[in-house]
């Protein structure tokens, strides 16, 4: 029924189907995560301790049972606001400051301050910090955030490093910085590149990290090296699964060339993504000039990626999951913007209606947390499934 997946296991909404249309049913749209998927996920990349620290990216997926699933693995967190640190704070109350990492983006000098407050590592990543805010910094322990150039990913606009982009200091620059560090007493323990999100070649971490190794031996205080997040998951159907064992012998490789720095990541999609579906119903089928649209009750307002760039997630209805005879339909939203469709051209049962459950998968990471009330439509619900 999935068709084109011959090297991937079956999704683990497949065998859930009755059990989700009966979530639906009490009202869509809504999100549904699958909590062995995501701790599945998580093993494989701390399994066999090559990795020292994981911090999981909560942008891409901010559930508390998530974050409780993940804590329960090992992996600590990777926080962009402060709101997301204090969520992080009251889901897990007992979980020690140092397990999060705050890498804030042009955020106010007062979040930096409630950060370095609250005994979190904070990522610093311009020199303009130094030079503005000595009384914040002063005295602090904290970890620089790299440009190294250039940046990766599925799309521009999560290419986060190279001149367009606003992250990181220069790596020309890091001696500088080192230097201002020093005469502020700024004690820099940490180097942390992140070049952006669903890079698809496992040598990416090998080369930030080496890059990253290097620096990290002209200063004995610098114990910790971030490789950053960006693991992708296969979104289309051909798309084959991430190669971690390239990924790992890369690393492994810069790691015992450098063994005296903790090596850490923050992955976000890799361990979310897959477990999450979205739940919605089909509100309308018209055709138009030739072309056939299925129309669901919530489009670009509960999953902004395909619109935004122009991502593809797999769509299937899941009411008639066995249906042979296909029709190609375009599959959109009840936003007012031409840009709400959710994926062009798709080949699904030739006698869907009204009702049907419409299921859109792999939107755990940046669904729920990107999706929006515009035309004051309402939020998705969102469901666990923790076996
Ligand atoms: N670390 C930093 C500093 C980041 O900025 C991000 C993502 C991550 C880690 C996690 O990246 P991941 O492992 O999830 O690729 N909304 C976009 C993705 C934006 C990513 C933002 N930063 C999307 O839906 O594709």
């Amino acid at each position: 029924v999935v068709h084109g997946r011959p090297e991937r296991a079956a999704p683990w909404w497949l065998a859930r189907r009755d059990e989700l249309l009966a979530r639906a049913a009490l009202g869509t749209p809504r999100y549904v995560y699958h909590l062995p998927t995501v701790r599945e996920r998580a093993r494989s990349l701390l399994d066999g301790g090559l990795v020292d620290c994981g911090f999981y990216a909560l942008k891409a997926n901010a559930h508390p049972a998530i974050l409780e699933a993940l804590n329960a693995e090992g992996f600590g967190f990777e926080c962009v606001s402060l709101a997301e640190v204090q969520h992080v704070m009251r889901t897990l109350p007992s979980l020690a400051p140092s397990r999060i990492l705050f890498t804030p983006s042009f955020a106010p000098r007062r979040e930096y301050a409630a950060a370095f407050d609250a005994g979190v590592n904070v990522t610093l990543d311009s020199m303009e910090l130094l030079q503005r805010w000595p009384d914040v910094l002063a005295g602090r322990t904290a970890w620089l955030r790299l440009d190294l150039g250039h940046g990766e990913g599925h799309h521009e606009k999560v290419r986060t490093g190279g001149a367009e982009a606003k992250f990181g200091l220069p790596v020309a620059r890091f001696d500088a910085f080192m230097a201002q560090a020093r005469i502020l007493g700024v004690r820099i323990t940490g180097l942390h590149a992140h070049l952006g999100s669903g890079i698809d070649d496992p040598a990416h971490w090998r080369e930030v990290y080496g890059t990253l190794a290097a620096l990290a031996d002209s200063s004995d205080a610098i114990d910790t090296i971030d490789i950053g997040g960006g693991f992708p998951i296969p979104y289309t159907p051909d798309a084959r699964p991430f190669d971690l064992d390239t990924w790992r012998d890369g690393v492994r490789g810069i790691k015992s060339a450098y063994p005296r720095c903790r090596l850490a990541i923050e992955p976000g999609r890799f361990l979310v993504a897959e477990a999450g579906a979205l739940l919605m119903h089909v509100t309308q089928v018209v055709e138009k000039d030739g072309v056939r649209r299925i129309g669901l009750d919530a489009g670009m307002n509960a999953l902004v990626r395909p619109a935004m760039y122009d991502a593809y997630h797999g769509i299937h209805n899941l009411t008639r999951i066995d249906d042979a005879s296909l029709d190609t339909f375009d599959v959109v939203g009840p936003i007012c913007e031409s840009g709400d469709v959710l994926g062009h051209a798709r080949r699904l049962p030739a006698a869907t209606a009204e009702d049907d459950v419409m299921l859109v998968a792999d939107a755990g990471a940046y669904g729920m947390a990107m999706a929006n009330t515009y035309n004051l439509r309402p939020l998705p619900a969102e469901d666990i499934l923790d076996e």
